[in-house]
């Protein structure tokens, strides 16, 4: 393989797509989010009513989802068969499902190698839970990110209000320890550090001295 790829993983919140997005345009590498491949498929099975407990009605579901990115100059599109889904995925109703979803093994299998081809040529940034340890062992550069509770609260609720969301503090928490708990105890690739990890806690730093510290990290990989 002749092509870069970083691994970004961590717990909800943690400020992930941040560096990812960061990194990725400094070092002019593609960034994707594989947290809303799993979030479009999430809002797929809301909309048609899939039951996540039928195998047959989940595999077929996964035959009728197609997910694209579409890069634009400010931030990059999710398609869900072909609709522009880029800011649904981020509301609530989703972020409430999507960790049940996302621990369906049928859906993983399907991502995961979706994922796995996105990163076959290009050099790559890629944030999630599962990258550096399921996605791509072989990552160039893996980190995981980490954050105290309530800064990540804090963030996510600030980002929610901020687009109009009618959210309590309570129900940000609560989403947040409930997405947790389930990516990291799920039986097929939960959310674990690699033990090659750089980790990285940003409660305490701005966005400038987190791409400065992964870019070092960079410098010693490449
Ligand atoms: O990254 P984000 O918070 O948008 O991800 C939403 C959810 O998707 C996570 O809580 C997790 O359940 C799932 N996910 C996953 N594996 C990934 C990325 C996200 O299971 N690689």
């Amino acid at each position: 393989r002749k092509n870069f790829i970083i691994a970004i993983d961590g717990f909800s919140s943690c400020g992930k797509s941040t560096v990812a997005k960061a990194l990725a345009k400094h070092l002019n590498f593609v960034f994707i989010d594989s947290g809303a491949m799993y979030r479009a498929v999430t809002l797929y099975f809301i909309r048609n009513q899939v039951d996540c407990e039928n195998a047959e009605a989940v595999s077929k579901a996964l035959e009728n989802i197609h997910i694209d990115f579409v890069p634009n100059a400010e931030k990059t599109q999710i398609l869900l068969n072909d609709e522009d889904v880029s800011e649904e995925i981020r509301m609530m109703h989703v972020s409430d499902l999507v960790s049940e979803v996302s621990a369906i093994k049928a859906v993983r299998h399907a991502m995961v190698t979706q994922q796995q081809k996105l990163g076959q040529r290009r050099n790559i940034v890629m944030d999630g839970r599962d990258i550096g340890t399921t996605v791509f062992p072989d990552a160039d550069l893996k980190i995981f990110m980490t954050a105290n509770p309530s800064v990540r609260a804090e963030r996510r609720f600030a980002e929610l209000t901020a687009k109009g969301e009618q959210v309590s503090m309570e129900d940000v928490v609560e989403n947040l320890s409930h997405r947790d708990h389930i990516d990291s105890t799920r039986e097929e690739s939960p959310l674990r550090q690699a033990k090659d990890a750089f980790v990285l806690d940003n409660s305490d730093l701005d966005q400038h001295e987190q791409l400065r510290i992964v870019l070092e990290q960079y410098a010693d990989k490449k």
